[in-house]
């Protein structure tokens, strides 16, 4: 599969690079900078690939710094024509609002299995069947022990538990909490158990210093869900882990 950069690389071979272009209102190309095609913003290059329509994707937000960039994910997914319903732990609300996530994915944000004003008796039941592949970002050292346990307490990793879809989890932390050998031992437990893994990559932490632990970047998230997509009608709904 292209990835978006070298579709992006494509994109500007064909374009014909007669001329400098203005963008609206902005100033005329810089002399000696290469024209063409008009360079596009990181998030709608982004936003570029293949579309996703009819594909249910659930994303289990958890409690570390890297919540942010997850908004970044499910506003791409929703641009690329999915259907996104989001999942926070109740930590994953300390880092971003709900109402974020609500207006990016244009569904209900679920926080609460116990919420009665739901649109879903039993979300993670109900969202768990709906998904054709279930990403959690940034997946804590917290929900990757819980998950490696089987613990389903709060509507992230009971969700995890109640679905048959491929789980992309997207681990973020520090680079001592990433090394320790019980997120190592868990890790492999999930992989070992079918649970895919993108990231972490090396890079800078949020503590500043550089090192193992920082989320894949969004781009990198996007192209493992496409990969992990089960090729089949879309409406088999669900799949085998
Ligand atoms: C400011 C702050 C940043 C944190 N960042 C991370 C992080 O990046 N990764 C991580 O695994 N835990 C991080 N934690 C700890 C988690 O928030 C904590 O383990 C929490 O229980 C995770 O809950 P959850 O997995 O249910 O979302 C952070 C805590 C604080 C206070």
């Amino acid at each position: 599969m292209a990835d978006a950069r070298s579709r992006r690389r494509e994109g500007d071979r064909r374009t014909p690079g007669a001329g400098r272009r203005r963008a609206p209102g902005g100033p005329a190309a810089a002399p000696g900078r290469v024209t063409g095609a008009p360079r596009r913003a990181p998030a709608r290059a982004a936003a570029e690939g293949p579309r996703l329509d009819g594909r249910v994707i659930v994303v289990g937000v958890c409690g570390g710094i890297a919540a942010y960039k997850v908004a970044q994910v499910v506003s791409t997914l929703r641009r690329r024509g999915a259907e996104v319903h989001v999942l926070m732990t109740a930590a994953a609300t300390r880092f971003v609002g709900p109402v974020t996530f609500k207006a990016l994915s244009q569904h209900p944000v679920i926080t609460d299995m116990w919420d009665p004003d739901s649109p879903w008796d039993e979300p993670h039941v109900a969202l768990g069947e709906r998904a054709h592949l279930l990403l959690i970002a940034p997946a804590t050292a917290d929900m990757i022990g819980r998950l490696a346990a089987g613990l389903a307490g709060d509507v992230v990793s009971a969700t995890a538990v109640a679905t048959r879809a491929p789980v992309l989890l997207a681990p973020s932390m520090s680079d001592v909490m990433y090394a320790a050998p019980v997120v190592q031992e868990n890790l492999q437990r999930l992989r070992a158990r079918g649970y895919r893994v993108v990231g972490p990559e090396y890079g800078r932490l949020a503590t500043g210093k550089e090192g193992w632990g920082r989320m894949s970047e969004p781009a990198t998230i996007l192209d493992a869900i496409v990969s992990l997509l089960p090729a089949r009608p879309l409406s088999d709904r669900g799949g085998a882990r």
